[in-house]
């Protein structure tokens, strides 16, 4: 199998790191098209580099698309011209439908995929959609390399994209936002920082843990850990009357819908 991957920046060099790594591919299996010079080095002995699509890109079972959306029209000219019709097209890029890739592309067999920042480490989760051209053998193929960046979930309806995107695309972001809240906390009740650090991130690391090994849901686990008159119970109660749950689920909602309207727009 060869695969290229058009666009090197933090996802692409991620997906070729995997690819190495887990032995799917071998470098000459694997083609990396890059804009600027300066990715060369940091790429070198992944793959075959090249700085613009060619006939090689037209020779591989499978074309990964990397760039920012706002590249894609760029792209797409030096694409639809290599494409053949029995090549998998797989775009992380956010917001673009496959209809709109299918067009722009000249080209049926199409793959939307939507990774997480944790993929650059092998521990990210990706939902993708396929177009309805796909062989079964060509979703195989496409699950198989997700999986080497994570773990892969086929979505039946493209539309439950956006709800991913604000989920989980989004999701790490969140965690971030939480963990640095808690350690700014820690350290105003008097932590120094690097304590205020070490015990949240080792609280988020053991408490996700637990609740991967403790086979009970996230509101049994919070009742496990409060007692009544507690000190728990006494944060709860502001959680409560500041409605964290309430905001979490506006704020995803909100990414939802900004993620629909870049789609249709
Ligand atoms: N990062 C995330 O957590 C995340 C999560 C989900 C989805 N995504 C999607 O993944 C895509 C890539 O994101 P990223 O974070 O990896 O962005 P990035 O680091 O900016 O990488 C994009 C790369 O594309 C290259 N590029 C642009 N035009 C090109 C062309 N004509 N030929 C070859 N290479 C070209 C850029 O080159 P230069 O180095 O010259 O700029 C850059 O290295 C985006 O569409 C994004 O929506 C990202």
């Amino acid at each position: 199998m060869k695969i290229a991957i058009v666009g090197c920046g933090n996802m692409g060099h991620a997906y070729a790191r995997s690819f190495r790594k887990y032995g799917l591919l071998g470098a000459d299996e694997l083609e990396l098209v890059i804009r600027s010079e300066d990715r060369r080095a940091q790429l070198e002995g992944l793959g075959r580099i090249s700085t613009s699509v060619g006939t090689t890109v037209g020779a591989c079972d499978l074309v990964i698309l990397a760039v920012k959306p706002q590249d894609l029209q760029t792209v797409a000219k030096d694409l639809a011209a290599v494409l053949r019709d029995d090549q998998v097209l797989l775009s992380i890029m956010a917001g673009i439908t496959i209809p709109r890739l299918q067009e722009v592309l000249k080209h049926r067999t199409v793959v939307r995929a939507m990774p997480n920042a944790p993929a650059q480490i092998g521990m990210g989760i990706t939902a993708y959609a396929t177009g309805a051209e796909l062989s079964m053998l060509q979703t195989v193929m496409v699950e198989q390399l997700l999986n080497s960046t994570g773990r892969a979930v086929h979505l039946e309806d493209e539309s439950h994209l956006d709800a991913v995107t604000a989920l989980s695309g989004s999701g790490p972001a969140y965690f971030f936002k939480i963990v640095q809240s808690m350690i700014d906390a820690g350290m105003e009740l008097g932590l120094a920082p690097h304590v205020a650090n070490a015990l949240v991130k080792q609280t988020m690391l053991g408490s996700y843990h637990l609740m991967e090994h403790a086979d009970r849901s996230p509101e049994e686990l919070i009742k496990a850990v409060m007692s009544k008159g507690g000190t728990t119970e006494a944060a709860f109660k502001v959680l409560a009357n500041e409605d964290l749950g309430g905001v979490l689920q506006r704020a995803i909602g909100a990414a939802c819908a900004r993620s629909t309207e870049l789609s249709t727009s």
